[in-house]
């Protein structure tokens, strides 16, 4: 089975699945093929059996960045198979998600995974990391269980609960929210060190430094890598720097 698996990771968690369940469908006898959809990629969906498309979950939205690249990927009523990652409930869920993609999707998946936002806005925990090592097994049984229905063509829609109702409403709440979100960003001036690491890995290229002075652009999609990787953690919401001592920086699941 020749299949595709194309996926966007703002902080690591969905990456680390795309490359989980590759080799569990290598393994499985799948000819697999990784996109990062933050690169520049040149895809074919005709040259696939299947499609697989993962991504992170955003206040019950896809982000910005996958609904746009998988529209221009993949043209035509070609069905899909979806994987979403998240940190407490995923409740965007099959329908809303169709909806967004403008397209067919054989198969839904949920992974939960862990969350990645800790910010004065956001009081949300990070889980330390023996919490999150001492779930890694049973996440990866989860990610086989996928792969052995991928490769057994067996449709299956996971997450369709009372959650997605309550989506509906999340989903009006973060609209605005995850549009205008590059808007809060700012740069702490006293403790940048213009080392530009934020500049070269933003997935949408929407920070851009000049002379000492950092604008943040609309095309942010809010996945929060700026702010988790930066070094000196000077990157600012709303003009509060975010002490690292209260508001821990997420750097992967197993970091
Ligand atoms: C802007 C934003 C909104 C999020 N909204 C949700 C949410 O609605 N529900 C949830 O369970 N996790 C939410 N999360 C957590 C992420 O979905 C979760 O950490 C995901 O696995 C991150 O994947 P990544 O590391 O591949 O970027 C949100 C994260 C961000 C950055
Ligand atoms: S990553 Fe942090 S320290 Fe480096 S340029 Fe960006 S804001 Fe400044
Ligand atoms: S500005 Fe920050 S949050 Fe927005 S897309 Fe770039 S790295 Fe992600």
């Amino acid at each position: 089975m020749k299949i595709a698996l194309l996926y966007f990771s703002g902080t690591g968690n969905t990456k680390w699945l795309a490359e989980t369940l590759f080799s569990f469908l290598v393994e499985k006898g799948g000819t697999v093929s990784v996109f990062n959809l933050e690169d520049d990629i040149e895809f074919q969906a005709k040259d696939y059996d299947t499609i697989l498309v993962a991504h992170p979950v955003y206040g019950a939205h896809v982000p910005r960045l996958v609904s746009d690249k998988i529209q221009i990927l993949i043209q035509g009523n070609i069905p899909i198979t979806v994987i979403a990652t998240f940190g407490y409930v995923n409740a965007l869920g099959y329908f809303a998600e169709k909806k967004a993609l403008g397209r067919r999707i054989d198969s839904y998946f949920n992974l939960k995974m862990f969350n990645n936002i800790s910010t004065p806005k956001m009081k949300l925990g990070i889980k330390n990391i023996e919490k999150r090592l001492s779930s890694k097994a049973k996440i990866e049984k989860k990610i086989e269980k996928i792969s052995i229905l991928i490769m057994q063509n067996k449709r299956k829609i996971q997450g369709i609960g009372p959650q997605l109702l309550v989506g509906i409403r999340i989903r009006k709440a973060f609209r605005e929210e995850l549009q205008k979100h590059y808007q809060t960003w700012g740069v702490d001036p006293e403790h940048c060190t213009l080392c530009g690491l934020c500049v070269r890995e933003c997935p949408t290229h929407s920070i851009i430094e000049k002379d000492a002075v950092f604008t943040f652009h609309a095309t942010c999609t809010a996945c929060m890598r700026c702010y988790n990787h930066c070094p000196e953690q000077a990157i600012t919401i709303n003009n509060v720097y975010a002490d690292p001592n209260i508001y821990t920086r997420y750097h992967g699941p197993w970091k």
